[in-house]
């Protein structure tokens, strides 16, 4: 059971966001055609709007096309400021994420793993050492694909007291070098809590997320920042964290998420039809105890959804897919010697940037 803390908190989140949530998928529901140009053209209303295309820059980095593509209304009232998005979505070898321009970290990262991507694939060759990831062989970057005055910078996380956290870990992408330092863009990376958190408990949370991949063919991993609400003595909800850097850039989040879905053949004589699994863990950035197990902070999919403002799974999903812990331990290794070795990037984080 999770602590009713965190529970309460996460779902005081989830009631101020979800009520939009919910209005909006009623209104969908509402309407009776999707199909555009069916709305009478006397209430030419912003949901006829065509979305903004996006278009992938050469970095990865997604970009809207054109004030074109957008009807003449918007084109319109747009026309001396486009406040653009505030999220960039990018796609590297490893992974798929959003980046948060206002909180300067990721606002969720995505990846799928397999035996194949983690390198372990029985089938497949190891792939040559020259080309496989060495997490020595990377160093931490800012991302020149985000707009300047977003992009988070070394210099925030420099003294700053908190780890250069991956989203997506660099052990995902042992495959090649490249993935791999893709996985050091500071637009991959959230404040941390070093010690009892990213170099041990988030860690041995990731390492648990690799091991699936020996029981499940396929492994979605969503990892998700989060800011939730504590009950001051007031009795008031508030959000409260620290913004790193001089002047403050970097927000620290309160929390982190991953979200797994597990997908493998329900039996060897019917492949096609596949067995799915779900779960998502919400953990404090915070020292946590090496003996706490892993189950303590399972949450519901739709607590992190509400909480984050995003939808990860549809509702077809959600009733199709049992508790990843009923089909798998959920439950951690400890390592505690060997990381210093596993994670050099981690003792160079406090020398200049
Ligand atoms: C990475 O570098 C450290 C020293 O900085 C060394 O101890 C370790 O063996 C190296 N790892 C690999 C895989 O080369
Ligand atoms: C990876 O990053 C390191 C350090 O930033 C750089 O020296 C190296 O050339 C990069 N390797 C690849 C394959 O991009």
């Amino acid at each position: 059971m999770s602590s009713p803390a965190l529970q309460a908190a996460i779902f005081a989140a989830g009631a101020v966001v979800g009520g939009g949530i919910t209005a909006l998928i009623a209104s969908k529901r509402q309407r009776p055609a999707d199909v555009p140009g069916t709305l009478p053209s006397s209430t030419p209303a912003l949901s006829t709007v065509p979305p903004p295309l996006l278009e992938l820059g050469s970095r990865g980095n997604a970009q809207i096309t054109s004030a074109a593509s957008i009807a003449p209304l918007a084109a319109t009232v747009l026309k001396y400021g486009n406040p653009g998005p505030i999220a960039d979505l990018i796609v590297r070898k490893a992974y798929v994420a959003a980046y948060d321009r206002r909180l300067r970290h990721p606002a969720w990262t995505a990846e799928h793993l397999t035996l194949a991507s983690l390198g372990k694939s029985a089938l497949l060759p190891p792939s040559p050492t020259e080309e496989a990831g060495d997490r020595n062989k990377s160093s931490f970057v800012e991302d020149q694909s985000i707009p300047v005055p977003f992009q988070a910078k070394l210099q925030d996380y420099f003294r700053s007291g908190y780890d250069r956290g991956h989203m997506v870990p660099a052990a995902d992408a042992k495959f090649s070098q490249d993935a791999m330092n893709e996985t050091f863009l500071l637009s991959n990376i959230a404040p941390q809590v070093g010690e009892g958190f990213n170099r041990h408990y988030w860690a041995y949370l990731e390492e648990w997320c690799r091991r699936l991949t020996s029981s499940f063919a396929d492994v979605y991993v969503f990892t998700v920042p989060l800011y939730l609400p504590h009950r001051d003595p007031d009795g008031k909800w508030r959000v409260t964290h620290e913004v790193i850097g001089s002047p403050p850039n970097v927000a620290v989040p309160t929390h982190f998420a991953k979200v797994i879905l597990t997908s493998k053949p329900s039996s060897p004589s019917r492949p096609d039809i596949l067995e799915l699994a779900t779960g998502a863990f919400v953990l404090p950035n915070a020292p946590i105890p090496d003996d706490t197990p892993l189950e303590k902070f399972a949450m519901p999919v739709d607590a992190v959804e509400r909480a984050a403002g995003l939808t990860l799974f549809s509702e077809a999903v959600k009733s199709a897919s049992k508790h990843i812990c009923k089909s798998t331990r959920c439950e951690v290794i400890v390592r505690r010697f060997d990381d210093a070795k596993k994670r050099p990037e981690m003792r160079r984080a406090i020398s200049a940037p």
